[in-house]
């Protein structure tokens, strides 16, 4: 009883503090709107978890050097100890001792795409704790193009580790009331920015192999790293088998799964199949739910009137950066809903689709209808 109790309060050990901050006032230099970050970064040097916003999703930070900081990130995420953490700097000259080198092709990268979303992979230094790397000798760096992640890096005197902060499993957050939903009593503070850019994770690319290879697809897309390095290896459609061992620790756990069945369906008449297959669902009494693009919102209209199916707009088709901004956002949405069965048109192709659907696909546990029986 008594464990249980203590259980119960480690819970909800803090009242979660949640500060907005201004990015334009930032930017503008304005001093009331550092105030927030001060006692952010206050909290990170003394050992303590804060939210905050990144131009992808919103991380959970701590000081990566401190080793017991970084502890505190796999108690908050219930992520398991092996899944290592990236660490956040805020200008190139951070980068060189949390590394043994950086190669050359590194520092093309960096010059091109940092500050933003583009995560590089190095050999650890002695500095960045075990803990950090999720047991690793190679270590994830990533200088974020967000004013407040910037100021609260510099303010915080430290790199910060930084996962996306949603509880382990569930879609990576996207506005900071996301981040309370998993992390409220389990963390002192989050910093609010308002609804991030892009959406998805940074791409991650693995720099201690040659040629480079991408770990995870993101907004930096397989072309505009080779436009950079001439050759990367990017292999996100191979799917790992059982026994292989996944480069990028994390790509192996469940991720991003709605409570809802999700299946993506294919082909250029996709609109219609899935109006077909949920009809036949809500026939058998189940609850249904639909990612729809805004050019096929007519058809689902025509066919539902007002009622009966929930249908949410991720975006437009032809604006693929709105459909990433949107994808987690809406998979938490239909979590909070009582939908059973959730149909999600495809969105395969090439860029940043690659990236919305390596998350997608994750999300349905690689369940897609392709060719209707
Ligand atoms: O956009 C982002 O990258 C966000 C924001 C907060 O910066 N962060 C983020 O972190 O997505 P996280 O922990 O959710 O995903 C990090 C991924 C995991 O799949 C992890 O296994 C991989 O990066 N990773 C980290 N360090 C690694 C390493 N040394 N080698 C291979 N993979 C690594
Ligand atoms: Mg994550």
């Amino acid at each position: 009883m008594a464990k249980r109790m203590d259980l119960e309060m480690e819970k909800s050990q803090f009242t979660t503090n949640v500060m907005k901050v201004s990015r334009t006032e930032l930017e503008d230099g304005m001093p009331e709107a550092l105030q927030s970050l001060k006692e952010a970064a206050k909290l990170l040097k003394s050992g303590e978890l804060v939210a905050f916003p990144t131009e992808t999703v919103y991380g959970l930070g701590a000081d990566g050097l401190n080793a017991d900081a970084a502890n505190k990130i796999y108690a908050a995420k219930g992520r398991p100890s092996d899944n290592p953490l990236i660490l956040h700097i805020a200008n190139p000259e951070q980068l060189y001792p949390l590394v043994k080198e950086v190669p050359k092709k590194a520092l093309l990268l960096a010059k091109r795409f940092w500050p933003g979303p583009l995560t590089m992979i190095f050999h650890k230094s002695e500095r960045v704790p075990l803990s950090t790397t999720g047991g690793l000798d190679t270590v994830a760096v990533r200088m974020p193009d967000d004013v407040i992640a910037q100021k609260l890096i510099i303010e915080s005197g430290t790199a910060i580790a930084a996962p996306s902060a949603n509880t382990s499993g569930r879609p990576s957050p996207t506005r900071a009331e996301h981040v309370y939903e998993d992390m409220s009593g389990k963390i002192p503070a989050i910093l609010d920015g308002g609804a991030v850019g892009i959406g998805l994770e940074s791409t991650i690319v693995d720099l201690t192999v040659d040629p480079p290879r991408v770990l995870r697809p993101g907004a930096i897309t397989a072309k505009m790293l080779c436009e950079v390095l001439g050759e990367v290896i990017s292999e996100e459609h191979k799917e790992l088998s059982e026994s292989e061992a996944p480069k990028a620790p994390g790509m192996k756990y469940r991720h991003y799964a709605p409570k809802a069945k999700l299946i993506v369906v294919e082909g250029q008449d996709a609109a219609e199949k899935i109006i077909r297959l949920a009809k036949a669902d809500q026939s058998f009494g189940k609850k249904v739910g639909i990612i729809a693009t805004k050019e096929n919102m007519e058809k689902y209209r025509k066919a539902w009137g007002d009622t009966k199916a929930q249908i949410k707009v991720i975006g437009e088709r032809s604006d693929e950066e709105s459909i990433a901004r949107n994808l987690f956002a809406i998979l938490r949405e239909f979590d909070r809903s009582d939908v059973q069965m959730i149909y999600s048109e495809s969105f395969a192709g090439e860029g940043m689709r690659t990236a919305i659907m390596n998350r997608l696909l994750k999300a349905s546990g690689h369940h897609v209808i392709r060719q209707e029986l």
